[in-house]
C-alpha cells in the first residue's frame, strides 16, 4: 500500500502493545490514563439521554452545526467567564473531546517542518496529533513548576514557532502544576515573541488541594484553550472543546466540516442537561475525595514498599504520579523483563518525550485501581525491583 509518509515512518506501538496487556487475567495496570468506570454518573446521564429523546429527539438526530449545540456553547463560556464577558458564543466551538481540539489545532497551523514547542515531557496523544502534520517539535527543558521561562526565551530568540504546546494543570504525565510565577512569567515572553499558546486543561477540576490559579487564557489575548467533559463525566462521551478567538475558531470549523462535519448532537445535548438539572459540582466533589483518596495510598504504598529506591511528586491533582527510580536506567527495559512478569505495568518515561530518550522515568496512574489493588500493584513494582541486579 502506498500510505502517506508519516504513517509510514511510525513504529510498532509498543503502548498499544503494553496497553492490550492490561486486559488480561491478573494484570494489575498503572498504564491506561482512564477515569474510575464505577463513579460515572450512569443513571443520572441515562436519564439525561432519554429526556433529550422525548423532548427534542428530532433535532438531536439531525445533522447540526459544526459550532456544536449553543446552550452547551454558552454554559462553557458562562463558568469560564465567571461574571465577566471577555469571550462570546463566536469564541468557542464544541470538539469530539479534546483530542480532536488537539488535531484540528494542528490541521489549521502546522506546514510540514513548522517549529511547534512543547513542554518536557509531554502527553504522548498531543505529539500523536501534531506528527500527523510534520512538525519539528521541539521540547523546552521544565521542572516541577513547568517550563523554564529563561530556556523558553533563549529558544525564541533563535526559532519562530507556530505555538507552544502546554498542559498547567496537573500534567499528563507528571502531574504537575504550573505554579502562579511561572504562569506570569511564560505570558511575559510569550506576549514579547508574539508566540500563541495552546493550553490543555482536562484536568483543571480534579483539584485536591489548593486554590485553582487562573487559567492562562486569562492572563494572556493569544491563548487557545481546550477544555473537555472527559475527565469529570465521562470520556465515552466524547465531548469536548477549544475556546479561541473568532477568527482561530471559524478555521477550525472549517477544518472540522472536513473532518467529521459536527460532534455527537445527543451527547452535547445530554451533557448540557446534566449540567443543568444534576449536580455537577456534587459529582466532582465526590470525584476528588475518591481520588485523593487513592492518590494518598498510591504514594504511602511507595513509601512502604519500594522507599528510597523511588523519587516520587505528590500530584495536588490529575490522575497520575510520576516516578523516578534510581535503581535502575531505563524503566522500558525494566517493563519488558522485570514488571511484566509480576503482572504489573504502568508507561514507560520514554514515551513522553520527542527524542525518545532512555528514562528512569515512569507513568503510574492512580485513579483507575481499588486502593487495596493499588497496594497490591506497588507491592508487585517492589518485587521486580528487588530482581534487578
Ligand atoms: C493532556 C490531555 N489532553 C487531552 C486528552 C484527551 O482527552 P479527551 O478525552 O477530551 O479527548 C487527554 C486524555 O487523556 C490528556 O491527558
Amino acid at each position: 500500500m502506498r500510505y502517506a509518509s508519516w504513517i509510514s515512518e511510525l513504529k510498532e506501538s509498543f503502548l498499544g502493545e503494553i496497553l492490550k496487556t492490561a486486559s488480561y487475567e491478573d494484570v494489575i495496570s498503572f498504564a491506561g490514563g482512564l477515569p474510575a468506570q464505577e463513579l460515572f454518573p450512569k443513571d443520572d446521564l441515562k436519564d439525561c439521554f432519554n429526556q433529550v429523546f422525548e423532548e427534542d429527539g428530532f433535532m438531536a438526530l439531525q445533522y447540526a452545526e459544526a459550532l456544536g449545540y449553543d446552550p452547551l456553547r454558552a454554559w462553557i463560556l458562562e463558568q469560564i467567564n465567571a461574571g465577566s464577558k471577555t469571550k462570546t458564543l463566536e469564541d468557542i466551538i464544541i470538539t469530539t473531546g479534546s483530542q480532536q481540539g488537539l488535531s484540528l489545532v494542528a490541521q489549521i497551523f502546522i506546514d510540514p517542518s513548522d517549529v511547534i514547542l512543547v513542554e518536557s515531557p509531554t502527553y504522548l496523544g498531543a505529539l500523536q496529533a501534531f506528527q500527523s502534520y510534520k512538525p519539528t517539535i521541539l521540547m523546552v527543558p521544565s521542572d516541577q513548576d513547568g517550563i523554564i521561562p529563561e530556556d523558553l526565551e533563549e529558544i525564541l530568540k533563535k526559532q519562530n514557532p507556530k505555538f507552544l504546546y502546554v498542559i498547567p494543570n496537573y500534567q499528563n504525565p507528571t502531574g504537575r502544576i504550573m505554579s502562579l510565577q511561572r504562569r506570569k512569567d511564560l505570558v511575559e515572553i510569550a506576549a514579547k515573541y508574539n508566540l500563541v499558546i495552546v493550553e490543555d486543561n482536562p484536568y483543571g477540576l480534579l483539584r485536591y488541594e489548593d486554590e485553582a490559579y487562573p487559567n492562562l487564557m486569562d492572563l494572556y489575548d493569544n491563548v487557545i484553550y481546550l477544555g473537555s467533559f472527559s475527565k469529570i463525566l465521562s470520556p465515552g462521551l466524547r465531548v469536548g472543546y477549544v475556546i479561541a478567538k473568532k477568527e482561530i475558531i471559524n478555521q477550525l470549523a472549517r477544518a472540522k466540516e472536513g473532518m467529521d462535519l459536527f460532534s455527537n448532537s445527543l451527547a452535547q445535548r445530554a451533557v448540557f442537561k446534566y449540567v443543568t438539572c444534576k449536580s455537577i459540582n456534587e459529582h466532582i466533589a465526590k470525584l476528588r475525595k475518591a481520588y485523593t483518596a487513592r492518590r494518598d495510598v498510591m504514594l504511602s504504598s511507595f513509601e512502604k514498599y519500594i522507599g528510597d529506591w523511588a523519587k516520587i511528586n505528590r500530584p495536588k491533582g490529575g490522575l497520575f504520579v510520576w516516578v523516578k527510580i534510581e535503581k535502575i536506567k531505563d524503566s522500558k527495559e525494566f517493563l519488558e523483563q522485570w514488571a511484566q512478569k509480576e503482572k504489573v505495568i504502568f508507561v514507560p518515561g520514554t514515551f513522553f518525550y520527542v527524542d525518545g530518550r532512555i528514562s528512569n522515568e515512569m507513568r503510574i496512574n492512580f485513579s483507575c485501581s481499588s486502593p487495596e489493588v493499588i497496594e497490591e500493584g506497588v507491592k508487585r513494582i517492589a518485587q521486580a525491583l528487588s530482581k534487578v541486579k
